[in-house]
């Protein structure tokens, strides 16, 4: 499995046009007025935005196989929870089957297979080469996603004993927070408890230098973004990084080199701090 694409809306397109570009992601030209559609890699897309309030409206979910989509479903129906298959939806995506649910804090999820890959090749503006494979890992999709959980007891349940993502590490913050992966890719999926609150609170972008990161960074000071934190590295999958808010309020992080993760020699750990050095929180 792996991340594949995510879905936000914001009421200012333009301004996501213009962050995407900072970030060096490139508009498909099969974007609309109503739809920004953006790439990262040979994908057809893998952020999505239209017009709306500030949201993140979907996350979907890539699986292998069909034999895995409809073993999915079937695990998913036996646990009593809903999930429906969708051809409209499948086509909107680019996909070829898609089923749609939604885990314990409301955030619709959608488990899909057959992305659509463009027919044109992916260019950056800015230069930037992001990391969503692996030559003999395989798919890592677009990097991973951070949410927060009002109810962590249900969040485990259903991410880890029903849908299987693997515990990469824990880490101790005011709670711990859990960081899964479902590839080599050291977490595609990390959650905590915060009462009250079940939101998305970062996605990650990985690109294969520092500096890459840098100059992205030195862009976004220029222009005066919203930045979150300052450039750091995380204790546990290495990634060097900063983090700036996006025009649909959740914040992006944008790093490099991100720590792969071999199931052969791994050991789960349980780190007192999510940071080597910086990551100072700012106030974007
Ligand atoms: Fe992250």
């Amino acid at each position: 499995m792996a991340c594949g694409y995510i879905g936000l809306s914001c009421n200012a397109l333009q301004d996501w046009r213009t962050f995407a570009a900072d970030l060096g992601m490139q508009v498909s030209s099969d974007s609309t007025e109503t739809r920004l559609l953006l790439r990262v890699d040979e994908r057809a897309f893998r952020v999505s935005v239209e017009p709306g309030e500030d949201a993140v409206r979907y996350v979907g979910w890539e699986v292998a196989s069909e034999q895995g989509l409809d073993r999915l479903a079937v695990r998913l129906s036996a646990a009593g929870i809903e999930c429906t298959e969708s051809p409209d939806l499948a086509i909107e995506r680019g996909v070829d089957r898609l089923i749609r649910t939604a885990d314990p804090g409301g955030n619709v999820l959608e488990f899909f297979v057959g992305a659509r890959i463009a027919r044109e090749p992916f260019v950056s503006p800015t230069g930037a080469v992001f990391v969503t494979s692996h030559r003999g890992r395989g798919d890592l999709g677009f990097g991973h996603v951070v949410v927060t959980f009002d109810d962590y007891e249900a969040a485990r349940h259903f991410y880890i004993d029903l849908l299987g993502f693997d515990v990469s590490d824990i880490c101790l913050l005011e709670q711990p927070w859990l960081f899964t992966r479902v590839n080599p890719r050291h977490h595609s999926l990390a959650f905590g408890h915060v009462p009250g609150q079940s939101a998305y609170h970062h996605f990650m972008l990985e690109v294969t230098d520092e500096d890459t990161v840098g100059r992205a960074l030195d862009r976004f000071m220029d222009a005066g973004a919203p930045l979150t934190a300052g450039l750091g590295r995380h204790t546990n999958d290495l990634m060097l990084s900063f983090y700036v808010r996006s025009p649909s309020g959740i914040e992006v992080e944008y790093g490099c080199q991100g720590r792969l993760i071999d199931d052969n020699a791994w050991s789960t750990a349980t780190y007192e701090s999510d940071r080597i050095w910086g990551h100072r929180r700012l106030g974007g």
